[in-house]
């Protein structure tokens, strides 16, 4: 018996929307924020969600449920077993440890990377189309192993990089010239990590190249200021992780953010971790790290052409060389 005595139809119905389904894998801090973000935009029509920890889990799925009445319809489902994510289109993984006061991500690395081995098969096998969002530390070299690990082109293999580093940078310009973080168009590549590389030559405020707007504005600037903002990009995450423990809003937009570019197929770009070498001069091995990349239903779609100075370039060579050092160490 259901609810509504179903209508009478004189045509056929019309075409539905395709339904949309993200799994997260890992419901701590950051899965949990990301999970949220997506909830509150209407990315989903399903969320699956997946952690090794059953009754935090299931807490996490109820209290998620009950806010049901308060936003855009989206079923949550939640399980420790994997079939659960069956058919996902777009597959989160944030599983795993973090780092404590003052650990660098890429320490991480040994820890995060068996559970790893366990993770991606299982999402591989009940959604061998999805795309993978990496979002794990130390994301550039988890997102090379399961790039491995699932056998994708790596098109649908994406980290989530420097995308979250991007608006740190974005933001901090934004306050020193008082002007909208939305209006600054500027990016961080590299490692999203210690060695990333801040592409000064190419931002642009409101459409005006950055150096020249600053002359025009006679606000005095010096390489020295620039530098001092991007080591503060560097060093928001050791600040946030110092006084709150952990990062998790910044991370859960800029999640979200590359969810709707690539299941709304918005064509937008992005700095994320995606197959670098040959870019650049990039050479000496398969390496992952962020570039602008053009995002949409088809995953990566192609690299933005962004001219790099002699400099920029060289920084973000060391960038891939540091991040292939440790890959190396990995023997897969
Ligand atoms: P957390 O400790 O709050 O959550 C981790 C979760 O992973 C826990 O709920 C744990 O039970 C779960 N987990 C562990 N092993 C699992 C397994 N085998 N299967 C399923 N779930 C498992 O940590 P957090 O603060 O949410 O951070 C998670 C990860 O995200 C860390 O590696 C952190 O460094 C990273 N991170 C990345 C970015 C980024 O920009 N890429 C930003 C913030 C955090
Ligand atoms: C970040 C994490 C810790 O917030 O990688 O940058």
């Amino acid at each position: 018996q259901s609810f509504f005595k179903p209508i009478q139809r004189t045509e056929p119905p019309s075409p539905t929307k395709r339904h949309t389904k993200i799994s997260v894998v890992g419901t701590g801090n950051v899965g949990m924020a990301i999970a949220q973000t997506i909830l509150t935009q209407g990315l989903a029509d399903e969320l699956a969600l997946v952690d090794a920890k059953a009754d935090k889990l299931q807490g996490e799925m109820l209290d998620l449920q009950h806010a049901a009445a308060f936003l855009p319809r989206t079923k949550i489902i939640a399980s420790v077993e994997y079939d659960v994510t069956a058919r996902s289109d777009l597959c989160i993984v944030t599983a795993g440890a973090r780092q404590i006061p003052g650990e660098s991500r890429l320490n991480l690395l040994q820890r995060n990377l068996a559970l790893f081995s366990h993770i991606i098969p299982q999402l591989v096998h009940y959604s061998p189309h999805s795309i993978l969002m990496i979002v794990s530390n130390p994301v550039d070299v988890l997102t090379y192993v399961a790039w491995k690990l699932s056998g994708f082109p790596s098109n649908r293999v994406i980290g989530s990089g420097t995308n979250l580093d991007s608006s740190r940078f974005r933001f901090l310009i934004a306050d020193h010239l008082d002007v909208n973080a939305q209006d600054v168009q500027a990016y961080i590549v590299g490692e999203h990590g210690d060695s990333s590389v801040a592409l000064w030559s190419s931002i642009s405020v409101g459409g005006v190249p950055i150096l020249s707007f600053l002359q025009m504005q006679q606000i005095a600037y010096e390489k020295e200021t620039l530098e001092k903002i991007h080591r503060a990009v560097t060093e928001s995450a050791y600040e946030v992780i110092r006084l709150k423990g952990y990062t998790s809003w910044a991370i859960g937009y800029s999640v979200a953010s590359l969810a709707r570019a690539l299941l709304r197929d918005q064509r937008s770009i992005h700095p994320v971790s995606v197959l670098a070498k040959g870019f650049h001069g990039i050479e000496g091995g398969e390496v992952f790290l962020s570039l602008p990349a053009q995002l949409g239903r088809g995953g990566v779609l192609g690299v933005a052409n962004v001219h790099l100075t002699d400099e920029e370039a060289q920084r973000l060579r060391h960038s891939a060389k540091t991040i292939l050092e440790v890959q190396s160490q990995l023997g897969i």
